[in-house]
């Protein structure tokens, strides 16, 4: 798990996770602050937690989001994650 810290003290203001499965990692946990959003901050958790995959050995990332999360969506859209990585996973009965 990685966080981000805000730059006026140590308030964590993001976070992100990383599951790993063999060469396979699935990304989980992406949450930033309200009051921080849209500066980066997820973008700078994603590009730490890429890093550490690549080097760990990992081949392949996934992240699962809802498709009518449209900020999830466009975030990792824009970071080159595509459809069907992105997924919807529902219970029902
Ligand atoms: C999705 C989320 C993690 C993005 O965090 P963030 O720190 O604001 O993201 P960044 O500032 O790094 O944004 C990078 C890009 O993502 C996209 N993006 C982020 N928020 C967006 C929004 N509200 N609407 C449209 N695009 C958005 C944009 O392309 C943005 O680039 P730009 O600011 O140059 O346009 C944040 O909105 C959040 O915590 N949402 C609630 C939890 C969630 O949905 N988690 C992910 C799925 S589990």
């Amino acid at each position: 798990m990685w966080w981000a810290i805000s730059n006026d003290g140590d308030r964590p203001i993001g976070t992100i996770t990383l599951e790993v499965d063999g060469d396979a990692g699935q990304i989980h946990w992406l949450m930033v602050d309200p009051a921080a959003r849209r500066s980066g901050v997820a973008s700078a958790l994603l590009q730490a937690l890429e890093n550490a995959a690549w080097d760990a050995g990992v081949r392949q990332l996934s992240a699962e989001t809802l498709s009518t999360w449209a900020p999830a969506v466009a975030f990792y859209r824009r970071h080159g994650y595509q459809a069907p990585p992105i997924a919807d996973r529902a219970k029902s009965r």
